[in-house]
């Protein structure tokens, strides 16, 4: 064979191999952190190589140096308004969370998210001043660091910049909410200008919850709902008419070719009736399958640029949107795969690589003395424990629903210990409680052990990252009504 002709095919073999791959997001709300070597290993076992993150913590991208993941670093909203008023700031913030990692065998990073979902309506116009400027400074400050050609600054946006009227439901009919339209279009002139992606998150979920009239199928990949027609275009799944919106929103604006990537996309596997094992992963599997497939959406051909949300549970997550907040992981709070993914897209229903090396506390539970005289204030108890944990697998339709007066009680007094890393006074509740070494888990309900590696958080930043992805779905939904 002909060393050109060798090359050629080892060149075409690689493209095809290496593919667009899937990303995915790694939040870090949760009162018990795994440690970052520990995820960054998941994500090389797990052939993950580009990661999403919610800020440049310190110690994550230390775990990443030489890893040769792909990282999107992000500034937190909070931190926008300095941003803008101030290039110093921004350089500063380049300089300290960029440029220390850009070594030679460094981080591999490739995008800074400038804030997350700014022009949320929840919000309340919050952000519409300083994102713009924010952006500018940080690619600006990135230019001037001699970093502008490989790494991008990008703003994810939550879905609910666009729509379509709910007179015409299609995506064709598609376009920028109007009070951010000016706005939105000079950001995307300048990632235009930039070469840098527009980036979008969609949740598919959120359509299914927020409205009890939304066609399930729809939701998923494998629908057999009779399909929406737009024009000549046919949508088997809201995903679709949800990019495509954006599609027809950025062709109408004058950029029919600018290059996109979802954010955030994923399903949840507890905390509502629609989100279950089962649903997450029809859905994710689905996503994957479809993205990877290269058909793409009815308006753009190709392979799709998704980050999974999410790769691990977080249990200090608002749960002002909804119990599921909690749950969005593909991988439990430790590590452990909820359910097979074959992240190829090939059908290989191979499983995921759980966590290696994890420690636990002790195999020990705190659960309702059966023996206790009587039950006096065991409401208040559970409340109790519930206010300082996560109880979310308890309420309706949820996988610990079913286990009744006295399971609730053991659930909740479990959690409560757990978080408190398994000190003894943590399992009293005015004598009601008491220790076991057997497992109190009853069929898919699991009282869980906590992980070693305790720790506090503050609960603010998840209120505002998690803040409404709702909104994002309730528009998706409008699209197909
Ligand atoms: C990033 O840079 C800023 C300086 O602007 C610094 O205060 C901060 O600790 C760094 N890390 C994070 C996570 O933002
Ligand atoms: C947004 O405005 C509404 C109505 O004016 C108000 O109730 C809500 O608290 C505001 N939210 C924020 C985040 O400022
Ligand atoms: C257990 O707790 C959940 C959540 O608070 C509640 O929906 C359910 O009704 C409780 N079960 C019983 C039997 O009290
Ligand atoms: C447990 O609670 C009971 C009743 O409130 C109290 O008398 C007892 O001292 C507590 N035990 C411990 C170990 O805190």
């Amino acid at each position: 064979m002909s060393k050109p002709l060798l090359i050629m095919i080892l060149t075409w073999m690689t493209i095809i191999s290496n593919g667009v791959s899937i990303g995915v997001n790694w939040g870090t709300m949760a009162t018990h952190q795994l440690p970052p070597e520990i995820v960054v290993e998941m994500l090389k076992s797990n052939g993950f190589n580009k990661v999403k993150l919610f800020e440049a913590d310190y110690k994550i991208l230390t775990a990443l140096i030489g890893s040769d993941i792909e990282v999107m670093l992000a500034i937190p909203n909070v931190m926008l308004e300095e941003m803008c008023a101030d290039f110093g700031a921004a350089a500063y913030w380049v300089e300290e969370n960029v440029t220390k990692y850009t070594f030679n065998g460094g981080v591999n990073i490739k995008y800074v998210a400038v804030g997350n979902e700014p022009f949320l309506q929840t919000y309340n116009a919050t952000f519409f001043k300083v994102t713009y400027p924010a952006l500018r400074n940080i690619q600006q400050a990135l230019n001037d660091a001699g970093l502008g050609s490989r790494i991008k600054a990008t703003v994810p946006f939550n879905a609910d910049i666009y729509n379509s009227p709910e007179s015409d439901p299609v995506p064709s009919a598609g376009d920028f909410r109007p009070e951010i339209a000016d706005l939105t279009i000079q950001i995307v002139q300048f990632l235009y200008e930039n070469n840098a992606p527009f980036t979008v998150n969609i949740y598919p979920f959120l359509s299914l919850y927020g409205n009890q009239y939304f066609p399930v199928d729809y939701a998923f990949f494998d629908g057999k709902n009779k399909p929406i027609k737009d024009g000549h275009a046919i949508y088997t799944n809201v995903f679709d008419a949800n990019l495509d919106t954006l599609l027809w929103a950025l062709k109408k604006a004058g950029y029919p070719d600018m290059s996109i990537i979802v954010g955030e996309v994923g399903w949840p596997t507890d905390g509502d009736k629609h989100a279950n094992i089962d649903s997450a992963r029809r859905f994710n599997q689905g996503l994957v399958q479809h993205v990877k497939s290269g058909h793409g959406t009815p308006l753009r051909s190709g392979e799709i640029d998704v980050y999974l949300f999410s790769i691990i549970d977080e249990n200090a997550k608002s749960i002002a949107p909804g119990s599921f907040e909690r749950h969005w992981g593909i991988f439990e709070f430790d590590g452990k795969p909820k359910y097979e993914l074959d992240l190829l897209g090939k059908k290989a229903n191979k499983g995921l690589a759980g966590a290696q090396g994890v420690s636990y506390l002790q195999r020990r539970w705190c659960v309702l003395n059966k023996y206790a005289d009587g039950f006096l204030h065991l409401a208040q108890n559970i409340d109790y424990a519930c206010t300082f944990s996560d109880c979310t697998a308890l309420g309706y339709g949820s996988s610990c629903n079913h286990i009744g007066v006295r399971g609730n009680a053991s659930y909740a007094f479990n959690m409560y210990y757990q978080a408190k890393n398994q000190k003894n006074w943590a399992c009293n509740f005015s004598g009601l409680a008491m220790l076991t070494d057997q497992d109190p888990s009853v069929e898919n309900c699991q009282f869980p052990i906590m992980i070693a590696y305790g720790s506090s958080v503050t609960l603010d930043r998840g209120v505002v990252y998690n803040l409404l992805r709702l909104v994002g779905g309730i528009v998706t939904f409008l699209l197909l009504v």
